[in-house]
């Protein structure tokens, strides 16, 4: 299928260490994955769900250890620790190298070493990437034909030029007549998330789960891309793309970093509630930018499909996911009905008798188990989605207009506020953070920083990171066609710990303040953090209770500023010499312009 010699040998090189029990090259057809698809019901492995209800769509349940990220099992292995950061598990590189051959050795016994060429990005675009990723997993080929451009065609583009190399295998290798489990995988101790960002290099050990596993993702477009970017000039961010048209037929871009569970794929497919504006979607969770000819910055959305958490996502809180869902998906952990649909909580109707758990118990909702894991996932063809935007496939992009940051803050942060200028908004990504309870995941209670939502995903140094971003600022050949950069937090309570602001379709009033303050027609107050809507500019128009919200929503009180710096200057703390000055002078400056 292929000439490239080098291709060629590394894969020879990793099937004489893995010993499958034989090499296959994924082609990319629908007649490939459909026998992929009805192996894995055969082994009992998947299950079809129902032709008329979801059509061409299957189920799997993973092992109970499997369901999730492991970033306490992720590594950056670059030579230098310091390169690593403080925010990121760091290996030796050639050290790691030792032990992941130990483990990789021989760990493909008895199954099939999937060779599976992908593009991240649309093919042959400029911004685009090609990875090879080598699998033993057919659960990985099926979801990577969803979430990549995955096949022959790539390695018609590919040529004799260069890929990153992807290799991953569950660690669960099957001795001659042993039976194969339904979900193979490593244990917890043994499974390794390892990028190698000097050589591109990602090794992925011990687990099924998509964020481990479907190595184009996490991995290649966000840790190991971060690092490409840096080195190229352009930006890999963990942040949704999306079109936004106002009534006179005038559309612009923007592109949105949200830690993750904050609503992304919600915000990416809005249904706006404010006649005459229309939303559609480029892209739910990455976004790789850099500047076209005309000096505006591009974005392009490297995947090509949504792997969206399920429950919750309904027909009322996101009916585009529910449609973008409704065929050719697959489904990870969610309930299973006996008429052969899924369900979940939040799903907007109640289980049928019978439905069946991830954990394959009969579901009971008075036992207070789910019948969906909280992470359950959804794996939807991007293409299916009723709101995709026509560019969304576009070679070169679409220009982007504004850049949002947001986090969960029931405090301080108001509704919406614009940055002056790019350091500060620089300085608004640095910052990003939602508040946690220490009940919710078992750390010290308070804002948990997530800095432009790259926490698990920047694949070097913080500080540097932050860096790069300024420099891209300086590097703008037009800095006035570069994004204006806002903050925005819909999860505002009130002192009797009630939300402000309604959310979902009704964000659609905040985007419109942002459109039009990149449009330049309407104004704004300046307070010492930013530009903050004046009181009325806000369309508050048909909304019950909301009006009397709106000061409380938009306040910018001193005290509260003066917390939020204190710790954001202890947070700075850690990333040393790194720091960019730039930063420090805007925290500066903005303690000078409260007066602190
Ligand atoms: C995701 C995440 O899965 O951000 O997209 O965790
Ligand atoms: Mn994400």
């Amino acid at each position: 299928m292929t000439s490239n010699q080098k291709l060629i040998n590394w894969v020879n090189e990793w099937a004489e260490l893995c010993q499958p029990e034989k090499v296959y090259w994924c082609d990319g057809s629908e007649e490939e994955n459909s026998r992929l698809l009805n192996e894995m019901v055969e082994s009992g492995m998947a299950k079809k769900l129902d032709g008329k209800k979801r059509p061409g769509s299957y189920y799997f349940q993973s092992d109970p250890s499997d369901v999730a990220r492991v970033e306490n099992r992720t590594y950056i292995c670059s030579t230098k620790k310091e390169d690593a950061g403080p925010t990121n598990n760091w290996a030796d590189p050639v050290d790691m190298k030792a032990t992941l051959r130990g483990f990789f050795k021989g760990s493909m016994k008895g199954r099939t070493m999937y060779v599976i060429p992908f593009s991240m990005g649309p093919l042959g675009s400029d911004i685009a990437h090609i990875g090879i990723e080598l699998s033993d997993s057919p659960y990985v080929v099926v979801n990577m034909k969803v979430m990549t451009r995955m096949g022959k065609a790539v390695l018609d583009v590919l040529g004799n030029g260069k890929f990153v190399p992807c290799i991953h295998s569950v660690g669960a290798p099957l001795e001659p007549g042993q039976e194969d489990s339904k979900w193979p995988c490593a244990p917890i101790d043994s499974k390794y998330i390892c990028h190698f960002p000097e050589t591109n290099e990602i090794l992925s050990y011990g687990s099924g789960y998509g964020g481990n596993a479907l190595l184009g993702k996490k991995c290649f477009a966000l840790r190991i891309a971060s690092n490409m970017a840096k080195r190229e000039g352009w930006l890999a961010e963990h942040m949704l793309i999306m079109g936004i048209t106002n009534p006179s037929g005038v559309k612009k871009y923007i592109a949105a970093a949200f830690p993750s569970a904050c609503g992304k794929t919600n915000l990416a497919m809005l249904v706006p509630t404010i006649p005459g504006w229309k939303v559609e979607t480029v892209g739910d969770d990455i976004a790789w930018m850099k500047f076209g000819k005309d000096g505006q910055l591009y974005a392009i959305n490297p995947e090509a499909g949504f792997f969206g958490v399920a429950p919750f996502t309904s027909m009322d809180t996101n009916p585009n996911a529910m449609l973008s869902a409704r065929a050719n998906t697959i489904f990870t952990n969610t309930g299973l009905t006996p008429d052969g649909d899924i369900w979940w909580e939040g799903i907007g109707y109640d289980a049928p008798e019978g439905t069946i758990t991830w954990t394959q118990e009969v579901y009971d909702k008075a036992s207070g188990k789910p019948a969906a894991h909280p992470n359950a996932r959804f794996s939807a063809p991007a293409s299916q989605c009723p709101v995709i935007d026509k560019e969304w496939e576009n070679p070169a992009g679409v220009p982007i207009s504004a850049i949002l940051f947001g986090g969960r803050r029931p405090g301080t942060v108001p509704l919406v506020y614009q940055s002056f200028d790019w350091n500060h908004g620089v300085f608004m990504g640095s910052i990003v953070g939602s508040e946690v309870t220490a009940a919710a995941i078992g750390l010290k209670a308070g804002v948990r920083r997530d800095p432009f939502a790259m926490l698990p995903f920047c694949g070097y140094h913080m500080g540097d990171y932050f860096a790069h971003w300024v420099s891209i600022g300086e590097a703008a050949p037009d800095k006035t066609k570069l994004p204006k950069i806002f903050n925005v937090n819909w999860f505002r309570k009130s002192a009797q710990g009630k939300f402000l602001w309604p959310g979902y379709g009704e964000n659609i009033r905040v985007l419109q303040w942002i459109f039009e303050r990149t449009a330049g027609t309407v104004s704004a107050i300046e307070t010492p953090i930013g530009f903050v809507p004046e009181l009325g500019s806000i369309n508050t128009e048909g909304l019950d209770g909301v009006e009397e919200n709106m000061i409380e929503l938009l306040a910018v009180d001193k005290g509260q500023w003066k917390d939020e710096l204190d710790l954001v200057r202890e947070q700075y703390a850690a990333f040393g010499t790194h720091l960019p000055q730039e930063l420090v002078e805007e925290i500066t400056a903005i303690e000078a312009r409260f007066g602190i």
